[in-house]
């Protein structure tokens, strides 16, 4: 591995614990204007400060993020296609490396659909990207991403996870599993980071990150579950907390309160302030 790609991956996985917290705020690739992700340079850039890398495309990456950002950024390099196509498989590689390079990213991130229509094109975009990463020194994050018709269970996640590290990807994105994660943990042999996957309630979202980092995982790619909270800087306080420091679940859950309780003291007490400069016109 070379330097500036050992480098790299140290401004994606922290070296001190090998763990990592990337925010995934990708979505709109493929699903337009998601939830949460209206205005990205609102609603995320306050939750940089928390994050170890920033996933998402260069379009948001220009238009919404500062360029004095401290944040690392992984850019999603696979598109081409809509929620409104049937096969969402039929991706190519949509940013070339150059733009990759101009953009100082950490790494680039592509979803590989095994057993979907497009399997073999997906994953030789993946054997591709690689190629490149490894020509510049730039970490590929593959996204095992799930097709219509396939099952999530461990069986196929160990499946798709593993082909995306013998195609040589340096880390891969899977989805967390009740029954047997370990198996596609323990055969994968580069870090796996955990997609949260749709929105659940707080507390069984930082269950299911506690379990998933208990049972071999080195962080999380998660999105959702961060910017659909109801407290999106509390949720990445505590999610940060569990990945990082090993926080229990209960600590966490106090975290993500804590700082729900002191946001919404923050937002009164700005509106009483406006409410007084009113007073004064
Ligand atoms: C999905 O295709 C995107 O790559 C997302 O980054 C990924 O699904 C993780 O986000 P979430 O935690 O919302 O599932």
């Amino acid at each position: 591995m070379s330097w500036g790609l050992k480098n790299r991956l140290s401004r994606i996985i922290r070296p001190k614990d090998g763990h990592t917290v990337m925010l995934a705020v990708d979505h709109g690739y493929f699903l337009g204007p998601t939830r949460g992700l209206e205005c990205i340079a609102e609603s995320i850039v306050p939750l940089a400060p928390y994050a170890d890398t920033l996933m998402l495309t260069r379009g948001i990456l220009r238009s919404d993020i500062p360029n004095t950002i401290d944040t690392p950024v992984v850019l999603r390099v696979s598109g081409a296609n809509s929620v409104l196509d049937d096969d969402l498989s039929n991706e190519t590689i949509i940013t070339d490396i150059d733009d990759v390079i101009r953009l100082n990213a950490a790494g680039m991130a592509l979803s590989i659909f095994v057993g979907s229509p497009h399997q073999h094109q997906t994953i030789a975009n993946l054997a591709k990207l690689i190629d490149l990463g490894e020509r510049y020194g730039i970490p590929v994050i593959a996204v095992t991403a799930v097709g219509k018709d396939m099952v999530r269970d461990a069986r196929y996640l160990a499946l798709a996870t593993r082909i995306a590290a013998e195609m040589g990807a340096h880390i891969v994105k899977t989805y967390y599993v009740e029954d047997d994660f370990e198996r596609i943990t323990s055969t994968c042999p580069v870090p796996v980071v955990m997609a949260g996957g749709k929105k659940l309630p707080e507390r069984e979202a930082l269950e299911m990150t506690f379990n998933a980092m208990a049972r071999g995982a080195s962080g999380v790619d998660m999105g959702r579950n961060i910017f659909q909270s109801d407290s999106p800087l509390g949720m990445i306080q505590a999610v940060n907390a569990v990945v990082h420091m090993g926080a229990s679940v209960d600590d966490a859950f106090t975290i993500y309160m804590d700082e729900k309780k002191a946001t919404g003291a923050r937002a009164a007490a700005g509106a009483a302030s406006d409410a007084d400069d009113t007073r004064k016109i």
